[in-house]
């Protein structure tokens, strides 16, 4: 496409205007990424500056930058550079006209929230793939026709996103169910993107170490529904503070869900067990049977949010109840181990202090014996929520296990003493600290008796543990596999 439709309606001065009728054969924001022909956009990012590599740029073959600073270096003058304002949001537009805006042609479901976006992602795709073709972008990984590909990022940059979608759309492609991160969201990741649906699961502590506050956290996550073009379809859980905040805040009316609030689509008549949860779900004068295989109440919502996007295009709400008959959980998220041992093991990706509540509730109101947890808090992120977590673990469980969950560059045991203060707000629980992730699940499952339910939270589908700035090959459900079966209660 030319450089000038390209820019077209975008606020910009050229110092020479003739490179604007030149074709831009690629598109980055990456100066690695420049092949001859490419339009560059340098962009200000959090740890890089593209500005910095703009020379780099063009002695690649750059044909012109896009770029939101001034520069007074003598080379800047010589140089077809283009001079905006915020570069970032420009090249979400410039990434989605490149790929001539797939996103009106792929209808988009955007889930955004704290937790239960990866969950409600899948069940979304499932629901779908019933009626149509349902591609996947998030935590887990990225989903093009029968194409699986590893997830760099949950949500990834506005090329990345146009591009993916741009293959959907190749490959026959009808929907597709994204993840959108608040990052995603602060960063103009989406902004060009257009939404048939977007979803708030829900807001709670998480990420304080990036937004100052909840408020400025709780902004971010509102720009989803507010942006130009608008959503299509708006779905808010509402039982969630934050959620009734913005259904009020939003026009026209969003479809509501919840259990508690009145809500558009509601479920009730709920039952909940370690295999699964059971409900009816109440949407309109319809009431729906609907079962799933996935503990815990909190899936009870993100059941509800899947199941209201599939009935707003309105499929028939006995069709897509008996889909989810058939769907069979996400990687990591309340996922069962079972080797044939006498008790019960879950891994879970629980890394919040409210996902951590809605786990060790839930399970402690189906527990017949004892509840040992095995977790640790993330390094270098948000420390205000390791006493919180430690809080949550100590209310609901007999046996704390403290140990490491990517550590990073902190000492370890640093992060522990944080996490402990929590769990001894909870007097009378025995607490254990073993860093050593392996060792800590060992003696979990060392202590379980028959009955006993083991949580391993923290990674959930994650295969890695981080060390200073070493990724070592780490997956919970492997090495629980691996200690269950070198252990001698395996079929006992
Ligand atoms: N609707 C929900 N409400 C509260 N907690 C939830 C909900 N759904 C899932 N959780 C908890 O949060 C954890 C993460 O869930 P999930 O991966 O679906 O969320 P996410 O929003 O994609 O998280 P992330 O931003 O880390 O990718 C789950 O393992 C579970 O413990
Ligand atoms: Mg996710």
């Amino acid at each position: 496409m030319e450089i000038k439709e390209l820019l077209q309606g975008i606020k910009f001065s050229a110092a020479h205007p003739s490179v604007l009728e030149r074709e831009a054969l690629h598109l980055t924001c990456q100066s690695t990424d420049v092949k001859p022909g490419t339009l560059f956009v340098a962009i200000k990012g959090e740890s890089k500056d593209g500005h910095v590599f703009v020379e780099d740029a063009f002695r690649k073959g750059a044909v012109a930058c896009v770029t939101d600073m001034h520069s007074d270096k003598p080379f800047a003058a010589q140089l077809p550079l283009i001079r905006t304002e915020n570069t970032r949001f420009v090249f979400s537009l410039l990434a989605a006209r490149h790929f001539l805006h797939p996103s009106r042609d792929v209808g988009v479901t955007g889930i955004t929230g704290t937790n239960g976006k990866t969950t409600t992602s899948f069940l979304v795709q499932h629901i779908f793939n019933r009626f149509s073709s349902c591609g996947l972008i998030g935590t887990v990984h990225y989903q093009i026709g029968n194409q699986i590909i590893p997830s760099k990022n949950t949500t990834p940059s506005a090329y990345d996103l146009n591009w993916m979608l741009a293959q959907m759309k190749k490959v026959g492609m009808k929907h597709c169910s994204m993840e959108i991160s608040s990052h995603a969201l602060t960063q103009d990741r989406a902004a060009h993107l257009r939404f048939r649906s977007a979803v708030f699961t829900n807001l709670t502590q998480d990420h304080l170490d990036y937004y100052k506050d909840m408020e400025t956290y709780y902004q971010a996550k509102r720009k989803l529904f507010v942006k130009t073009p608008r959503p299509e379809k708006v779905f808010i859980n509402i039982d969630n503070a934050y959620g009734a905040r913005l259904a009020g805040e939003i026009y026209p009316r969003p479809f509501t869900f919840g259990i508690v609030n009145k809500a558009d689509f509601m479920a009730h008549d709920i039952r909940v067990g370690l295999g699964g949860i059971a409900f009816n779900v109440r949407a309109r004068e319809k009431l729906i049977p609907v079962r799933v295989a996935m503990p815990c109440l909190h899936n009870v919502y993100n059941v509800l949010g899947a199941f209201a996007c599939a009935y707003e295009e309105g499929w028939d709400p006995e069709a897509i109840a008996d889909s989810l008959r058939t769907f069979r959980g996400v990687p990591g998220r309340m996922q069962k181990v079972d080797a044939g041992q006498d008790f019960f093991v879950f891994v879970d990706y629980a890394h919040s202090p409210d996902a951590f509540h809605n786990v060790l509730s839930s399970v402690k109101k189906l527990a017949a014996k004892r509840i040992i947890t095995v977790f640790g808090c993330g390094g270098d992120r948000d420390n205000a929520k390791r006493p919180l977590m430690g809080r949550e673990a100590g209310l609901f469980s007999d046996t704390v296990v403290l140990t490491s969950d990517n550590p990073r560059s902190e000492d370890p045991e640093k992060i522990l003493d944080q996490i402990q203060v929590g769990v001894e707000t909870r007097p009378g629980k025995q607490v254990l600290r073993i860093t050593n992730r392996e060792e800590a699940i060992h003696r979990a499952l060392d202590i379980a008796e028959a009955g006993d339910i083991v949580l391993v939270l923290g990674k959930g589908h994650e295969n890695y543990q981080i060390v200073g700035d070493q990724k070592h090959p780490f997956d919970d459900r492997l090495v629980i596999e691996k200690l269950l079966r070198e252990s001698a209660r395996v079929g006992a």
